[in-house]
């Protein structure tokens, strides 16, 4: 049998509670097909405050080796904002080239979206995760005076816009073949305008989907008023992480958001994780919700091709929202409860 070596970084607080519970689905849901192995990676906040190390270059070399990262949740409210965001999310999603992040947003029945009108919520935003303001260009000059100059640079190259939109594109065509571009070309004119004449380009040789054009803020509009409108977003970095935290709260919350970071060239590995955060205010007690991770964990099988198998673990995560949705239950017997529907 084909063994998958999967580094699991479960990272703090609930992510160590729900990564787990991830992890035992997978096993259940591969069994007699292939086999995975599983190899902790001790990162994230609890390991920094040990011994100051986020994400050591041998570390970084190691994880290159494996077929895809399991993460869980990064961050704690003792360690300054942007450390552990920056020196470990960040790096590994740009020294392993992710450049897709994909976020897919789904209404379940049974859960109730903050919306009055939500209609049937189905798109998956297909956000650029290399390039944009997140490359960290830029600097500050005369810090500290009352002369100081902040910069921060958005990088776009043709090379790395052509590869996402070529993502979404074969995406779209896997979907309801419709691709909305946000972006912000009324003003980002230089950047706007290179997005918009590579997707029309690109566009030529996929003439089944259809694609039309939203600035940012109309967009951030339509997702309360008509989410249904949208099958595939396509979008930077930024406007992808604004975006994506809007929709994860219109399908009822984080909760049930997965994404994956994906290096789609294959050369490096790919990462899978849920939205949420580490959630310290819940983190111990055993009861966060493991759905988010057991979804991102289907979006790893899908990845590494088992489309159908990931494909059962989604129905059984979808039935299970509808019938026990509402019913308080710890984390693990969330994991039973979705194990037993596997079977
Ligand atoms: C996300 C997060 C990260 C991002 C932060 C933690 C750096 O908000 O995954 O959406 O901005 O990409
Ligand atoms: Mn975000």
């Amino acid at each position: 049998t084909q063994v998958h070596y999967i580094a699991v970084i479960a990272g703090d607080g609930i992510g160590k509670e729900v990564t787990p519970v991830a992890q035992q689905v997978l096993e259940y849901a591969i069994q007699g097909v292939a086999k995975f192995e599983f190899t902790p990676f001790d990162l994230g906040a609890e390991r920094y405050l040990r011994d100051g190390a986020i994400l050591p270059d041998d570390e970084l070399e190691a994880l290159k080796s494996y077929d895809a990262i399991l993460l869980g949740a990064i961050g704690d409210p003792r360690i300054q904002a942007g450390i552990l965001e920056r020196g470990l999310l960040l790096k590994l999603r740009f020294a392993f080239d992710q450049y897709v992040n994909l976020r897919p947003s789904k209404l379940y029945k049974g859960v109730t979206s903050p919306l009055s009108k939500p209609g049937d919520i189905d798109f998956v935003v297909v956000r650029e995760g290399t390039e944009g303001l997140y490359c960290g260009a830029g600097g500050s000059v005369r810090k500290g005076t009352p002369a100081e100059v902040a910069t921060e640079v958005s990088i776009n190259t043709a090379y790395g816009v052509e590869r996402v939109v070529r993502y979404a594109f074969d995406l779209a065509m896997k979907r309801r073949k419709h691709i909305t571009l946000v972006h912000k070309k009324n003003v980002l004119v230089n950047a706007g305008d290179m997005w918009q004449r590579i997707v029309a380009r690109v566009g030529e040789e996929y003439p089944e989907v259809t694609h039309d054009y939203c600035h940012i803020d109309a967009a951030t509009i339509y997702m309360v008023t008509e989410p249904s409108r949208f099958d595939v977003i396509l979008t930077d970095n930024l406007f992808g992480d604004i975006l994506t935290d809007e929709a994860g709260a219109v399908v009822g919350g984080v909760g049930y958001s997965a994404s994956g970071c994906i290096n789609a060239s294959g050369e490096f590995p790919s990462m899978f994780e849920p939205i949420h955060g580490s959630a310290p205010d819940i983190a111990g007690r055993g009861i966060a919700n493991p759905t988010a991770a057991v979804l991102s964990a289907a979006m790893m099988l899908r990845h590494l091709g088992y489309d159908e198998i990931a494909q059962r673990i989604e129905a059984a995560v979808e039935a299970d929202i509808e019938q026990l949705g509402s019913t308080p239950r710890s984390t693990e017997q969330v994991g039973r409860d979705i194990i037993a529907r596997l079977a």
